[in-house]
């Protein structure tokens, strides 16, 4: 399989700290390959995915090497950067409030976005915004053109977001906690979507999450975050089967959405 992402000794500190808050991050994508990135709150997760897209806050010193797709991210200038945002590489937030212009219908934003980055009229692009909404699971996606983010639902709006971040056909789509912000009825269906979405796209995912039965669900393989540093990475099976460290295990044994079923009931599920 070809390589798309290659991170190595990736560190980051942020104006003001004195340590790094994360350091020797190391992984590698495939194209087509969904994994997750797992670790406790504070860990660094965010911070890795921030890097990956170059959009961390001003001051914030990264060093070592990020490759994407042939493009080196460290030390790169924002106008080297820019152009592969939204179109070879894209994000989904946790809010999707934050991901929305509020004074924009949802189809004004669309249609936007499809002209910015491809050639078509304005007639085509509502189009293909109606077809990307339907795509998306929305209903009457015609009149929801028309509609504005606070008119719909956290978990409708997240299928917006998700149709945003998919119409440009991205390599490679961050996903920083997705449904992590959605209520719990919608959490599950959104998730099915995004999987189904990236299966038919081929593009490949980077999907941040504290919770392992989402990686049992989503990923092909988990990289574990803790302190800032990369603990432990493989497969979802292997590290679900054997996993190496301490840490893994009590990740595995903690699992809140598992709290009634045993590690090895997560470790089932992953079978399949
Ligand atoms: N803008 C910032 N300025 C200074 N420190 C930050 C900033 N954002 C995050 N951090 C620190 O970096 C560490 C990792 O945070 P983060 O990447 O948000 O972890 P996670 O997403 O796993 O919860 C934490 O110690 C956090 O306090
Ligand atoms: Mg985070």
């Amino acid at each position: 399989m070809t390589t798309l992402l290659t991170v190595d000794g990736l560190a980051v500190r942020y104006a003001g700290s004195r340590r790094p808050s994360i350091s020797n991050i190391s992984l590698q994508l495939a194209e087509g390959e969904v994994l997750g990135v797992v670790g406790e709150s504070g860990s660094g997760k965010t911070t890795l995915g921030l890097s990956l897209l170059s959009l961390l806050p001003a001051g914030a010193e990264m060093s070592g090497s990020i490759l994407f797709d042939g493009q080196q991210i460290v030390g790169a200038p924002e106008r080297a950067v820019r152009p592969l945002r939204g179109t070879r590489l894209s994000t989904i937030v946790q809010n999707p409030a934050t991901a929305l212009n509020p004074s924009f219908s949802i189809g004004s934003q669309m249609t936007a976005l499809l002209r910015r980055h491809k050639k078509i009229s304005r007639a085509d692009a509502h189009t293909l915004a109606i077809d990307w909404l339907a795509r998306v699971g929305i209903g009457e996606p015609e009149n929801r053109m028309r509609s504005y983010a606070h008119q719909l639902s956290g978990g409708m709006n997240q299928r917006v977001v998700i149709a945003m971040a998919l119409a440009l056909s991205p390599r490679l789509v961050i996903a920083d906690e997705p449904t992590s912000a959605l209520d719990v009825t919608v959490q599950a269906a959104i998730l099915g979507l995004l999987k189904d979405l990236i299966a038919d796209s081929g593009s490949s995912m980077l999907l941040i999450t504290h919770d392992l039965g989402v990686v049992a669900q989503m990923c092909d393989s988990v990289a574990v975050m803790k302190d800032g540093a990369m603990t432990e990475s493989g497969p979802v099976r292997q590290i679900f089967h054997s996993p190496q460290t301490a840490y893994t295990r009590q990740l595995l044994a903690a699992q809140p959405s598992h709290a009634a079923s045993s590690p090895a009931a997560l470790q089932n599920e992953v079978v399949r």
